[in-house]
């Protein structure tokens, strides 16, 4: 069982993963609409991943024996600006996340909820994860700036992300 403060903080937490998603759809769309099909293609694929982010926790509240409150998600942003400036808020997005699963899992700690602990430590690593993807696709495009061709390059590699393996509801 978890504690209704830990139930209430990831509750919390599912609705910012909601968030996320809906963040990255948004970004898609944009992208699209600007003539970049692989960074559409790139921010697609993350809307799904954060889907995958909402339905683990979901799972483990309820397998917990707590209760689910899904809450108003907020309208995310229509204009991004550059390339650049998609990814650099991609990057603070992801950079807030972090510091959220890391209040989560203080409040386990404080709480000595070793499971929540051991559930929490794979969004530890994957927000390692989430963090060092973007990096990986901020270095080359604070090379190219607006520059045409380096950007096609870059849309040519983002075109190749592809779905990420969906999860199996937690037993
Ligand atoms: Fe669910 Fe990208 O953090």
């Amino acid at each position: 069982m978890i504690s209704k403060k830990m139930q209430d903080a990831l509750n919390e937490q599912v609705n910012k993963e909601f968030y996320s998603a809906y963040l990255y759809l948004a970004m898609s769309a944009y992208c699209n609409a600007q003539g970049l099909p692989g960074f559409s293609n790139w921010m697609r694929y993350q809307y799904e991943e954060e889907f995958l982010h909402v339905t683990k926790m979901y799972d483990y509240i309820l397998n917990q024996g707590g209760s689910v409150h899904l809450k108003q998600i907020d309208e995310p942003p229509s204009e991004f600006g550059t390339p650049l400036e998609v990814f650099e808020a991609t990057l603070e997005h992801e950079q807030f996340v972090t510091k959220c699963i890391n209040e989560l899992m203080g409040l386990a700690v404080d709480e000595r909820d070793f499971a929540t602990q051991t559930f929490l430590q794979w969004y530890v690593t994957e927000q390692v994860e989430e963090e060092a993807n973007v990096n990986d696709i901020l270095a080359p495009l604070r090379l190219v700036g607006k520059e045409g061709g380096g950007l096609m390059m870059i849309d040519q590699q983002l075109a190749k992300r592809v779905s990420p393996a969906p999860l199996a509801p937690a037993e």
